[in-house]
């Protein structure tokens, strides 16, 4: 079965929209991990709009599953990571203007530069993920680069506007992530994943982790972040195999 592991960046994103310090993504951490998540995640971003410096080095302190640490592949991050040592880093293309992560990494394209940036973090122990589209060149470039594992961009899947869409974009998250397991990398699997789109992802044997944010947050707001939690892990547990 799936595991899985929560964003908690949103809950930073509620502190931000007053500049105080509640809600804390430190408390989120735990409660998500008494609620059954594998682990915790966050994106520290260039601009801080919402996870800290601060909230980094406590949840290091506190996290007792899994902290996954999204960053861009930045001499600035890759210095931060290699001190803080999350358990994982999630490579990501950062864009200051979006709203959130726009597109995969295009592995391909930066190979030269990534290279160095995961032979510095594996250095240091840290297990390395790259999040990509599931595109077969980039599996195949996450593989060369020596990523421990990749994270397939399920964007396109979750925003489809028609089941056609839908289908079509489903058919190549599946086919990544066998590309993937065949290859011997670990599996990932998220963006835009919520309470409805979420059943045939996690059918798909060859994702071996879930990573799933603002559905649950937005859901948080209104039955609490563990039931939102608990909801979650009972479709993983009603679909999964
Ligand atoms: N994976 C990556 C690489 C992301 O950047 C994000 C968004 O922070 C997620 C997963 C989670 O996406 P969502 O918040 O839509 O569940």
């Amino acid at each position: 079965m799936q595991s899985l592991m929560v964003n908690i960046d949103h809950v930073a994103t509620l502190r931000e929209a007053r500049g105080i310090d509640y809600p804390d993504p430190v408390h989120a951490a735990s409660i998500a991990e008494m609620a059954g998540a594998s682990g915790i995640i966050v994106h520290l971003r260039e601009d801080r709009r919402h996870i800290k410096d601060r909230d980094l080095r406590i949840l290091r302190e506190t996290v007792k599953t899994k902290l996954n640490l999204e960053m861009a592949a930045t001499e600035e991050m890759v210095g931060i990571a290699r001190k803080i040592k999350p358990d994982m880093v999630t490579l990501v293309p950062e864009k200051r203007e979006e709203l959130t992560t726009e597109g995969g990494l295009d592995a391909k394209s930066q190979s030269e530069r990534l290279k160095g940036v995961i032979e510095r973090l594996k250095d240091k122990g840290i297990r390395v993920s790259l999040f990509i589209d599931p595109e077969e060149e980039q599996i195949i470039e996450a593989h060369k680069l020596k990523a421990d594992m990749i994270e397939i961009h399920t964007g396109r899947y979750s925003d489809a506007v028609t089941e056609a869409i839908r289908e079509r974009e489903l058919k190549k998250v599946v086919n990544a992530a066998r590309r993937g397991k065949e290859l011997g990398l670990g599996v990932n699997a998220g963006h835009g994943l919520n309470y409805h789109n979420l059943p045939p992802i996690v059918m798909i044997k060859d994702i071996d982790e879930l990573s799933i944010g603002h559905s649950i947050i937005a859901r948080a707001v209104f039955v609490g972040l563990d039931r939102a939690i608990r909801d979650m892990l009972d479709i993983i547990k009603s679909y999964g195999t």
